[in-house]
């Protein structure tokens, strides 16, 4: 199964993602994640990253493109893999048909994850992660047992540093300037699967799951 998850910030592409990667066995490639460890690691490329991430913008196509072409060659993409915030320009989405097609990995979907703007917010300030092992949670609708602590690691939770109202803004504008005319592209290509992401976590996990047993 070789699968990108479309949608704006908090749509929810890394928690479905996270259920995909137990279900299917795939592992995701997560652009924001690789990104966020550069920036931890403080590698040269995370630290170009980092002034671009705080303020909700784009890292550019030449340094993401770069670490996910590396990425699909490793081992364990052989068997599939799970595309989560990348593509998100037209000239990444060109240069990852251009990898596919060399490597001979053709997709099999793209995921468009539908939600309203003001779900959006109320997603995105309600976020906390864990810092030791990564699992997301929403204060209201995805709560740990324990407010703070992970319920898988028992590790802390944190905030991501741009998951401010003012930052969250951009990244949304950013989202509708340069990502959303992907759906028009991989409609194009007729692979575009589009997904009421409103539901329930665990609906929209039903829902993706339905539609990848038919294609
Ligand atoms: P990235 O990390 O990709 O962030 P994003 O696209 O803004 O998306 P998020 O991770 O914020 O949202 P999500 O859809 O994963 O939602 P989640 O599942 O966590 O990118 C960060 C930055 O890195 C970018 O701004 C850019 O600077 C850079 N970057 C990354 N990739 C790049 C690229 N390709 N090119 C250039 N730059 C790049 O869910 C959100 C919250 O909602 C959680 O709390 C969750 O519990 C909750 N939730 C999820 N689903 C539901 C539901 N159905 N109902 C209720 N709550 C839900
Ligand atoms: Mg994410
Ligand atoms: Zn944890």
């Amino acid at each position: 199964m070789r699968l990108i998850l479309l949608g704006p910030p908090g749509a929810g592409k890394g928690t479905q993602a996270a259920q995909l990667v137990e279900r299917y066995g795939i592992p995701q490639i997560s652009t924001g994640d690789m990104l966020r460890a550069a920036v931890r690691a403080q590698t040269p490329m995370g630290l170009e990253a980092k002034a671009c991430m705080d303020a909700g913008a784009l890292v550019t196509d030449a340094v993401v493109v770069g670490i996910v072409r590396e990425r699909l060659q490793q081992q364990d993409c052989a068997q599939g893999f799970i595309l989560d915030g990348f593509p998100r320009t037209i000239p990444q989405a060109e240069a990852l048909k251009g990898t596919l097609t060399a490597l001979e990995m053709p997709l099999d979907a793209v995921v468009s994850l539908q939600v309203e703007t003001n779900a959006l917010v109320e997603r995105l300030t309600g976020r906390r992660t864990c810092r030791n092992c990564g699992r997301g949670y929403h204060i209201r609708f995805d709560a740990p047992a324990k407010e703070g602590v992970c319920d898988a690691c028992a590790g802390d939770l944190f905030q991501r540093d741009d998951d401010q109202a003012e930052t969250i803004r951009h990244r949304l504008e950013v989202y509708h300037q340069q990502t959303a005319p992907l759906e028009d592209f991989y409609q194009a290509e007729s692979l575009l699967k589009k997904v009421d992401g409103m539901a329930p976590i665990a609906v929209v996990q039903q829902q993706i799951t339905a539609l990848l047993q038919v294609i």
